[in-house]
């Protein structure tokens, strides 16, 4: 399954979901690709640090990707491409092949509006190929007070986006895993809070992903 994070605005929190969601999908058993296809290549350097296990691949134009993502899709359960903050090709490339985009979008009525054109090249894609890839907006950097506004439900219902219900809740911590090249949950007790909500939103968006609890087998408790 080829996932993109997606909003070709940037400093929304695409690269960290999208380092989160590889490490993620790993730890739960997964053969997992990053697909790094920002020139910036943040993201391709920190996880190859925190999970060094994920495999990961540097696509920087739209003819390596639309090239590059099936392959790299037969050859591991899940691929995790972490798109460009631009309107460029290489956005509109990964969203022709993505059957999932994620777009990050800072909670605020501003950054909500601003989904519109920041989407342009999704709704492009869908209109392209019927309706794919499926997407969701999921809320980035929250604050901790924060109330989902009638405003913002609407503002989400206009673009036919639906919206996640877990979030991501602005944090320091989140803001310094790159720099000790880790992701949440490797960061100790003080980053239990932020460790918990990413695995929520993982676990609502990809419900399927997740380990399932093997089931008791009857008789295993005889003592
Ligand atoms: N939930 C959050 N709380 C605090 N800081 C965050 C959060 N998410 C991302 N950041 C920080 O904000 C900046 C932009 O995030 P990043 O994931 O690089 O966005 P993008 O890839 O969309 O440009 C980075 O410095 C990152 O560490
Ligand atoms: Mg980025």
């Amino acid at each position: 399954m080829i996932i993109v994070v997606a909003n070709s605005k940037g400093g929304v929190g695409k690269s960290t979901l999208a380092v989160h969601l590889a490490a993620w999908l790993h730890s739960q058993g997964h053969r997992v690709t990053l697909a790094d296809c920002d020139t910036q290549h943040s993201s391709s350097e920190w996880i190859k640090e925190a999970a060094p296990e994920v495999q990961v691949v540097r696509l920087d134009d739209a003819k390596e990707i639309l090239d590059q993502l099936p392959l790299l899709d037969q050859e591991t359960d899940f691929v995790i491409a972490d798109g460009p903050g631009s309107q460029t090709e290489t956005s509109l490339a990964l969203l022709l092949r993505a059957e999932l985009a994620i777009v990050p979008c800072k909670a605020s009525m501003l950054e909500v509006r601003a989904l519109a054109k920041a989407t342009d090249v999704l709704r492009q894609a869908q209109d392209i190929r019927k309706g794919l890839p499926s997407a969701v907006i999921v809320l980035s950097m929250i604050g901790k007070n924060y109330r989902l506004t009638q405003d913002m439900k609407d503002a989400a219902a206009a673009l036919k986006l639906p919206l996640a219900k877990s979030a991501m809740t602005l944090r320091q911590i989140y803001a310094d895993a790159p720099g000790q090249a880790k992701v949440v949950w490797q960061m100790g007790s003080r980053a239990k809070e932020a460790a918990d909500e990413v695995q929520q939103i993982f676990h609502e968006i990809l419900p399927k992903a997740a380990i399932r609890k093997p089931a008791k087998r009857p008789g295993t408790n005889a003592a």
